[in-house]
């Protein structure tokens, strides 16, 4: 069990490696291949009822945590998008329930092989989404992050390519959101690597991209970034949402945990405590995870380089940031 528990952490959010046998799949499905951008499926003109009740259960279900309740949501989503497979953010939201469910494995009494079907479908579901509406850079960043996932796990060199090309189209995209994206895929690579250096790199330039100015590798000052906030435009994904309402903090945990995998362990700390500037923190159901964290930073830098406890392994992958 603990092997295979093992193996599976490289696979879901963490690898750099892909796409063939896909790309046949795809190409004898429609002429065009998945790296265009152009859209490919009509939208609908509006949403169904279907579409909006399950919806309404997404949000609740996603937003406290009620992990146990992901299959009633994933039915009534996929019986939504069977009425309508033109929606893209019915197609999506589909692509998140599953991604999520792999994520947060740790939850789970017992994960079976099967799992891994989640990365699969995830892709399918991104997939569709992207390509009714490209223009959305969340869905390319987590069709990238599916697709490198389905690549890593079946050992699928081309599709891992594919992950990756699409990874970086997304970041040029939409920085703000996917360079974390891009970044914390990567933060499951071995640490003397060219891809985590890459990945904690990412997160470096999220930071400075997003208060405008360069941020201290040693000691990093983000209290311009109070005077910043915002709900609109690209700049919206620096900050907490009603959909992702601790973004914020959710951000220096895995940032600071990079840090410490890397061995630098005392500019972790600074970096966790950034956390604490955020107007939402005395909600943050994960502050005393955080102190955890900034106790324990040295002590963590062996189980971090073999990812144990690391954020994106752990039960809050996802929730960090969503959970309400
Ligand atoms: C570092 C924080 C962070 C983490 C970790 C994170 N997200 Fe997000 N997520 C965001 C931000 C920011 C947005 C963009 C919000 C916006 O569009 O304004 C977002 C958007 C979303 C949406 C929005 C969909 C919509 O219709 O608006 C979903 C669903 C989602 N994330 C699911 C997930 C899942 C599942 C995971 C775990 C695999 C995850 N997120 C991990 C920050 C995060």
């Amino acid at each position: 069990m603990k092997f295979f528990y093992f193996s599976i952490s490289i696979i879901c959010f963490g690898a750099i490696l892909w796409l063939s046998g896909c790309a046949t799949e795809r190409n004898s499905m429609r002429p065009s291949t998945l790296s265009q951008s152009t859209q490919e499926k009509i939208p609908a003109a509006s949403r169904s009822n279907a579409a909006l009740a399950a919806d309404q259960n997404f949000w609740d279900v996603f937003h406290n945590a009620k992990y146990d309740e992901i299959q009633p949501v994933l039915e009534q989503m996929t019986g939504a998008y069977l009425r309508d497979p033109t929606d893209p953010v019915t197609a999506s939201h589909i692509g998140w329930l599953h991604i999520w469910r792999i994520s947060e494995r740790e939850r789970m009494a017992m994960v079976t092989p099967s799992i891994t079907d989640d990365a699969v479908l995830a892709r399918k579901y991104f997939q569709e989404a992207s390509s009714i509406n490209p223009s959305d850079a969340r869905f390319l960043g987590f069709l990238a992050a599916s697709t490198l996932s389905e690549g890593t796990i079946h050992h699928n060199e081309p599709e891992i390519s594919e992950g990756n090309v699409l990874m970086r189209k997304a970041i040029v995209a939409w920085p703000e959101f996917n360079l974390f994206t891009a970044g914390y895929m990567l933060s499951t690579k071995p640490v003397d690597t060219a891809e985590f250096k890459q990945g904690l790199e990412w997160q470096w330039e999220n930071l400075s991209l997003c208060v405008g100015e360069k941020i201290s590798r040693t000691d990093p000052d983000y209290s311009s970034s109070v005077t910043k906030i915002t709900t609109v435009g690209p700049k919206r994904a620096c900050w907490n949402s009603t959909v992702a309402p601790h973004n914020f903090e959710g951000f220096f945990l895995n940032m600071g945990d990079m840090l410490v995998k890397s061995g630098d362990w005392k500019v972790a700390q600074k970096i966790y405590t950034l956390a604490k500037s955020s107007p939402d923190y005395s909600s943050w159901k994960f502050a005393p995870l955080l102190e955890e964290r900034i106790s324990n930073a040295q002590s963590n830098i062996t189980p971090f380089a073999s990812n144990k406890g690391l954020m994106i392994n752990s039960k809050v992958s996802c929730m960090a940031c969503h959970q309400s």
